[in-house]
């Protein structure tokens, strides 16, 4: 099959197409014959080895364990192993964090993928595969620290910081849906982008800093990362809770070797004493419940796709200099 393939660490300018063999799903898995996977700043951090640490919680040390990037799919059911119950040869199902460790290679960027059956839902009928493929990394991850661990409801008065992005899209969503009032904060290209997903409020971080004002937000999802926890917390109404999800900004932002996890440990050591750290810890989201509920909100309606652009498999380095130039609003995939 053909294949994104990585000898070693090293910049998405190196990426090139091979002819490598087909995988065989283990007994509780599935092959996907691959239609579509997200490109998103995971997948940079994991091609790069960047930060230094990821190589030693499980991405592989000198060189990826996993020589083909991408950890999330769309696609078509092509076989299953022989525990599989769930699914069946023909069935369009969607899934992500197939690599099973956060910033490692999960090998999706390819023909064909194997997927524990326990991590994918059924596409439903009125989503095509591309825009399924769109969803997993980032709704995992929104649907995580919206639902999980932010609770958010009707009560609720959330702020997402980059809220453009592939995370804060369907963050800004399911806030709006769980009936939360919603400031969305982004460029200002973006902003007509965020206020069509549900956002009340808009604010442009160029011209606007939000710790400055007045307003104070019941929930505070921090995507870009961009100020300290302390300065945030001016932000927060008394009982309002901070959730750091932080983006490294593709090497800008976040030290080369330990990247955004000194920031990350911070703010959990001090959930321990701090209440408007309180939800803060390093769980991560449980695939199945969450793949569930985002095919219903696609199912209903409550979750719109948004797929900026997408890139062939060959296009790969392409994808991801578009993605580095933080044009893209929501996500851009690479379809097979
Ligand atoms: N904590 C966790 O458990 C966890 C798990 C998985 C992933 N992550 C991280 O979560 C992040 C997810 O990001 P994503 O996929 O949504 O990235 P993305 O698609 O690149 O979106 C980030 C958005 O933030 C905006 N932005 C940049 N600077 C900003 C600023 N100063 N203020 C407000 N907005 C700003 C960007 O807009 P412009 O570029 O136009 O400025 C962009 O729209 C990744 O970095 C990933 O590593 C965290």
């Amino acid at each position: 099959m053909r294949a994104v393939y990585q000898d070693r660490y090293g910049t998405p300018d190196a990426l090139e197409l091979r002819e490598i063999d087909k995988p065989s799903p283990n007994p509780d898995e599935v092959l996907v014959r691959v239609a579509a996977a997200s490109v998103h700043p995971d997948v940079w951090h994991a091609v790069e080895g960047r930060p230094a640490v990821l190589r030693l919680l499980g991405a592989g040390l000198r060189k990826p364990k996993n020589p083909v990037p991408g950890t999330d799919l769309a696609g078509e059911v092509k076989a299953v192993g022989p525990d599989v119950s769930t699914f069946e040869p023909g069935d369009r199902v969607f899934g992500g964090d197939i690599g099973g460790v956060l910033l490692a290679n999960g090998g999706t960027y390819a023909e064909y993928a194997t997927v524990p059956a326990d991590r994918l839902a059924g596409v439903p009928e009125e989503v095509t595969l591309v825009e399924a493929g769109s969803v997993p990394n980032a709704g995992l991850i929104a649907y995580h620290y919206v639902h999980h661990l932010g609770e958010v409801g009707p009560d609720h008065h959330v702020l997402v910081n980059g809220a453009g992005g592939g995370v804060g899209s369907i963050a800004v969503q399911l806030a709006a849906g769980a009936g939360a009032e919603v400031t969305g904060v982004d460029s200002v290209d973006k902003l007509d982008f965020v206020e069509s997903l549900g956002a009340d409020h808009l604010i442009d971080y160029e011209t606007t800093d939000f710790t400055a004002g007045d307003q104070r937000y019941d929930r505070l999802f921090d995507i870009a990362g961009n100020f300290s926890y302390s300065r945030c917390k001016r932000a927060l109404t008394d009982d309002g809770q901070y959730f750091l999800i932080a983006h490294e900004h593709f090497g800008a932002t976040g030290g080369r070797y330990l990247g955004y996890l000194p920031q990350a440990i911070e703010v959990i050591l001090k959930s321990n004493w701090d209440p408007h750290l309180a939800g803060m810890n390093f769980s991560t989201p449980a695939e199945g419940e969450a793949m569930g509920f985002l095919a219903d909100a696609l199912a209903s309606g409550d979750l719109t796709p948004t797929v900026d652009r997408t890139f062939p498999l060959e296009s790969v380095s392409e994808a991801f200099r578009y993605l580095k130039t933080g044009a893209v609003r929501g996500r851009i995939v690479i379809t097979v």
